[in-house]
């Protein structure tokens, strides 16, 4: 039984078709990725997935459970959460009031406490700078803090929509760095990406994503290699 099923998928802006037919399914324990250009529709994949934007037609599945129809903090609360696009952290909070506010779910002191502790411990640098207006962190130290809040919910699935735009090479190798930690100790991730050789060389399976199709799904270290999508994606 697959963590999450999306099955049929079409999604529609107004008259603009987004996504058409789109079907794919993450196991748990798996790095997935979903590569595509500019407008492919990958930011409305994972909306739709977190019930911010509804489908016209379709199922997405998590757990065996139909969650299509959930308001968004449902699909929250069933353990899928979303790292959005162009980070959304509050700026004028602080690192440590941006981490409590992704663990708002949970009452329980001691559990905040360790959920806590482990995103210090994955990102010393928020732990450094927890009393630090997040506004003033740097572009990686920001992405840190939208996975970290993240994170502070426990979610067994993690949806990532393009963690490395925007950042240097060295703090992009960081944040994939972990990326696997974070699977490593048994989070299921969803990676949405335009850089597709840093996403296919961490993902274990990989979909492309061609103006709303799926156009090739395949073991990530395939498609390294496949000729289509090297030309198309990885700089030929
Ligand atoms: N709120 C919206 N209203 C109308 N059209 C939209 C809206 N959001 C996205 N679109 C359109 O839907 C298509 C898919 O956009 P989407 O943002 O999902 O792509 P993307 O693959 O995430 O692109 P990028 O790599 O630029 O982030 C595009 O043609 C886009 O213009
Ligand atoms: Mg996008």
């Amino acid at each position: 039984m697959p963590l999450l099923s999306v099955r049929n998928l079409d999604v529609c802006y107004g008259v603009i078709s987004a996504l058409q037919e789109v079907s794919l399914e993450i196991n748990r324990g798996e790095i997935v990725t979903l590569i595509g250009s500019n407008g492919a529709g990958k930011t409305t994949l994972l909306r739709t997935i977190s019930a911010l934007v509804r489908p016209r037609r379709g199922a997405i599945f998590f757990n065996d459970v139909e969650i299509t129809r959930l308001a968004p903090h449902e699909i929250v609360r069933r353990g899928v959460c979303h790292v959005p696009e162009g980070r959304q952290i509050f700026a004028n909070l602080t690192v440590h009031e941006n981490l409590l506010l992704g663990g708002y779910q949970e009452r329980d002191a001691n559990r905040i406490r360790a959920s806590l502790d482990r995103c210090f411990s994955l990102f010393p640098v928020l732990a450094e700078r927890r009393e630090q207006r997040a506004g003033t962190l740097s572009g990686g130290e920001q992405q840190m803090l939208a996975i970290g809040r993240a994170l502070m919910s426990k979610p067994q699935l993690l949806l990532l929509d393009e963690p490395s735009l925007g950042l240097a090479p060295l703090i992009v190798r960081k944040i994939f760095q972990i990326i696997r930690e974070i699977n490593a100790e048994g989070t299921t991730v969803f990676l949405v990406e335009q850089n597709a050789h840093m996403a296919l060389t961490v993902a274990h399976r990989a979909y492309v994503l061609q103006t709303g199709r799926v156009i090739k799904s395949d073991v990530a270290s395939n498609l390294l290699q496949d000729p289509e999508v090297k030309k198309a994606y990885l700089g030929g």
